[in-house]
């Protein structure tokens, strides 16, 4: 791919699920001039001047795994969640069908690591040559995996070989993503709580090419909440004795999640992110369970139970009631676009400075939410003065 031009595709995994359709209906609505850029961090004030891929040069593609299509997707995300219109529908229907005509059949768990690798690799270079793109990002959107375990290779010379030998080491689809991105020097960004590209011959193998990775697990709702709420009460010196949370959703991610394995990858990022912000005595717990008639609905409840002078017993309560795929949408668009910068940079390897997006953050010290958005508030400063020179 050539590092000059403004032309950037998006490959998406899990191309016509819930997330990834939102991401196509509003780009298509933001090009077409159907809505504003609510929610983006790219399109704010603190993203100027850094030469970001304009919103209206990105060109989606991606894999699949579903029959399902882009349309098909949208239509339900319309009638049974209600979010989008059904003019807006109308009017972004013909990027759909550009988007589903990028679509290729994707990895199953299961089968032929290698040759998977290889074809995924024919895949971004087809689509990057047939749609003239400059450069591209891939951005992993697929169902949660459920947690594995793998091999212990540290290099990618081990695990290649360990690949080759038995065609079917222990790495799952959303790793052989990585490893067909890495390969292809395309960034890789883990939106899902699956392993992706953190394993260390994967990082090996980032390392080598310069290509930069990140993940995992999207910060959108009630980790987003508990990660502003926690610095506030240890700010202030209130001591935080139990936070106990649970979550009912009703989309395709909350059934995945009732898998116990793929529950357990999420839960394991929700709950460590906050037994990370509150001291160890602190007792916490989350729960998340499928219900179907929300649909793309979540409703996260929490019950904070602290202590103040005197000991002083109190207790905040919050309901957040979110649209999942509208709050996850423009951070899959943020997250394209600064990974893209940052290739752009010449920058390869783990990209901390964005665990501002992330419950489960690769290689990064804090999960404050403002502490997160002073390092990449910082890390943009310094990505506009050399943009400069
Ligand atoms: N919505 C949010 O706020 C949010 C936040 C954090 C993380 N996530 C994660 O984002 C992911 C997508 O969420 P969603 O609501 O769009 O789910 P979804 O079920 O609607 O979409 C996932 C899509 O991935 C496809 N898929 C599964 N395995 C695949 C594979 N190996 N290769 C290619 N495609 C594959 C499925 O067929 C499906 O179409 C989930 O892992 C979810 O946990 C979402």
């Amino acid at each position: 791919l050539a590092k000059t031009g403004d032309h950037l595709g998006i490959w998406l995994i899990g191309a016509a699920g819930n997330v990834a359709t939102t991401v196509a209906v509003g780009l298509a609505a933001l090009r077409r001039g159907l809505t504003a850029p609510i929610g983006l961090l790219t399109e704010s004030p603190i993203c100027r001047n850094l030469g970001l891929s304009p919103l209206s040069r990105i060109t989606l593609g991606g894999h699949e795994i579903a029959r399902r299509t882009v349309l098909a997707t949208a239509e339900e995300l319309h009638t049974q969640s209600g979010i989008f219109g059904e003019s807006l529908l109308r009017q972004v229907r013909p990027d759909l069908k550009k988007l589903q005509s990028a679509i290729r059949p994707g990895i199953k768990a299961g089968h032929g690591v290698r040759p998977a690798i290889e074809q995924c690799r024919r895949d971004l270079r087809q689509f990057a040559k047939s749609r003239g793109l400059s450069r591209m990002v891939m951005i992993n959107l697929a169902s949660t995996e459920p947690l594995l375990r793998v091999g212990k290779q540290r290099k990618w010379s081990d695990l290649e070989r360990a690949l080759a030998k038995s065609g079917e080491a222990a790495i799952p689809p959303s790793t052989a993503y990585a490893i067909a991105a890495i390969q292809e020097n395309i960034p890789y960004v883990n939106f899902t709580p699956s392993l992706g590209a953190n394993h260390p011959a994967v990082l090996d193998l980032a390392a080598q090419h310069n290509v930069p990775v990140m993940g995992a697990d999207a910060k959108t709702g009630e980790t987003l909440l508990k990660s502003v709420l926690a610095p506030m009460f240890d700010a202030r010196r209130l001591d935080v004795m139990s936070w106990t949370g649970t979550n009912i959703l009703g989309n395709r991610d909350g059934q995945t999640l009732r898998e116990p394995r793929a529950r357990a990858a999420k839960l394991r990022g929700k709950d460590q992110a906050l037994s990370m912000l509150l001291s160890e005595n602190a007792q916490t717990h989350t729960a998340i369970d499928f219900v179907g008639s929300m649909h793309d609905w979540k409703t996260a409840w929490d019950h904070i139970h602290f202590r103040g002078f005197l000991d002083t017993k109190m207790t905040l309560q919050f309901i957040w009631q979110g649209c999942d795929s509208a709050l996850a949408a423009p951070l899959v668009i943020d997250l394209a676009r600064l990974a893209d910068l940052h290739a752009q940079l010449g920058r390869g390897g783990v990209m901390s400075h964005l665990a501002c997006f992330f419950k489960s953050p690769m290689d990064a010290d804090s999960h404050r939410f403002f502490e997160q958005m002073q390092i990449l508030q910082k890390y943009l400063d310094s990505a506009r003065a050399e943009r400069r020179r």
